[in-house]
């Protein structure tokens, strides 16, 4: 062993347990891996068990990108204020919130811009719904902050409730807490009922909490008709969004967060400093692009109403076939994620050995080459039988060319047989 080696070694040993910073890759990234293992082996593998937008980058921001390749300045910390009124002209327009472009702060991917929030608070507690997207216990930690888990359940559609907010804040405790949540929602492809919505700001309103509104799938609402965590509580919700999914960029790195005014300028000069002592600012040229992304045209709003046809048309079919085969599924109401549950199966798959969440995606994987993520891996009881599906593998391009015909039977596409096929893989695989 050299000498490097065994350094690194002994640094691992001494520090893997007890630092927060040793965070392993997130499971959802270890399963692309997987599967991608498996068809470099020549299997066909169906890939739902990663979020990635199967449509093409919106095209007048792909122009822009490569009108702007030559943009080489560092641009301000907080982003281009051109970019910044866009965006705040934007989420006004689409969602009625009342976003101000001097509250805007640009990021490279909404998701360091959560971590920068996390992290620019003084000691508190990060409370997280169980299902959540799988980064955000991590990031509390990774942060030095407190993660507290709510789970929620089949029966309030994998939402908190706000008796359970409440009843959470009554046990006291003088640290503030940031309360996450993400609608519409991945791992469940939810949102809340306009009035439990309005009820769980309430709460939060009379215990101080900030809500962090992750909303990065806000524009892929099926029908439109999202609703921002903003208008019930405008000020104490940031809100985070960004082009990695509505526009299909998700490699591009732009992400955007709101903080509103009522919330202070401490915080905002404290994000400010993380992002001048990190990040510095995101790419020239992709802020440049970002500014024909997120501006509200014809063909911008085709663009998403196309996407929201095509993903609602698909969601709906996928839920409704496990409904079917007694796997108890909600219709989603936006985004591209399933949380379907086998707990009816619980028997029958308990005599093939499978008892939890990761079982099952596992024996699901080796036996039908249907690729999905484990309930667990979302913060969910390990012996609950739920599991996230993406149903986004197929061709989103060529779906992208046309609206969908409401009376064809859409799955018959060849642009959609990998859906079609995995489904139908699950449900000939059940006990
Ligand atoms: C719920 C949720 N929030 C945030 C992100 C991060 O997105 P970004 O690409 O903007 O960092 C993702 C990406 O998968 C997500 O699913």
């Amino acid at each position: 062993m050299n000498v490097s080696s065994g350094l690194a070694a002994e640094l691992l040993n001494r520090d893997y347990h007890a630092d927060a910073n040793a965070t392993p890759a997130s499971d959802t990234l270890l399963i692309n891996e997987q599967s991608r293992l498996r068809e470099s082996k020549g299997e066909r593998i169906v890939k739902f068990g990663f979020g990635q937008s199967p449509f093409p980058v919106y095209g007048p921001a792909v122009e822009a990108l490569a009108e702007h390749a030559a943009s080489k300045a560092y641009l301000p910390v907080q982003g281009l204020p051109a970019l910044r009124e866009q965006v705040a002209a934007f989420h006004r327009e689409l969602d009625g919130t009342d976003w101000k472009a001097e509250r805007v702060l640009i990021g490279p991917g909404s998701k360091l811009l959560l971590f920068a929030l996390i992290k620019a608070l003084p000691a508190a507690e990060i409370l997280i719904p169980a299902p959540a997207w799988v980064s955000y216990a991590p990031q509390a930690r990774l942060a030095g902050q407190t993660a507290v888990k709510l789970a929620a359940s089949f029966e309030t559609r994998w939402q908190i409730t706000p008796e359970q907010l409440e009843a959470h804040c009554r046990e006291g405790g003088s640290r503030p807490r940031l309360l996450i949540l993400n609608a519409p929602g991945n791992p469940t492809g939810l949102s809340p009922e306009a009035d439990s919505q309005q009820a769980l700001a309430e709460v939060a309103r009379r215990h101080g909490v900030i809500v962090l509104a992750d909303e990065i799938y806000g524009p892929l609402d099926h029908d439109g008709s999202h609703r921002a965590f903003a208008l019930d509580y405008p000020e104490g919700t940031v809100t985070t969004s960004g082009l990695s999914k509505w526009c299909g960029a998700g490699g591009w790195r732009l992400g955007v967060m709101h903080v509103p005014e009522a919330l202070g300028n401490e915080i905002f000069s404290r994000l400010l400093g993380i992002a001048s002592e990190t990040w510095s600012s995101v790419a020239s040229p992709v802020q440049e692009a970002a500014c024909v992304a997120y501006r509200v045209t014809p063909e911008l709003t085709e663009y998403l109403d196309r996407q929201r046809a095509w993903l609602g048309l698909i969601g709906h079919w996928c839920a409704t076939r496990l409904q079917a085969a007694g796997i108890r599924t909600h219709l989603p109401d936006g985004g591209f994620y399933l949380f379907p549950d086998f707990e009816a199966h619980r028997e029958g798959l308990a005599r093939r050995g499978i008892t939890t969440s990761a079982e099952l995606t596992a024996r699901l994987l080796a036996e039908t080459g249907v690729a999905l993520l484990p309930g667990s891996a979302f913060g969910c009881d390990p012996a609950q039988l739920t599991v996230r599906l993406a149903y986004v593998d197929f061709d989103g391009e060529t779906l992208l060319a046309h609206q969908p015909q409401r009376h064809d039977d859409p799955l018959a596409l060849p642009a959609l047989s990998k859906v079609r096929d995995g489904i139908q893989a699950i449900v000939e695989w059940l006990p």
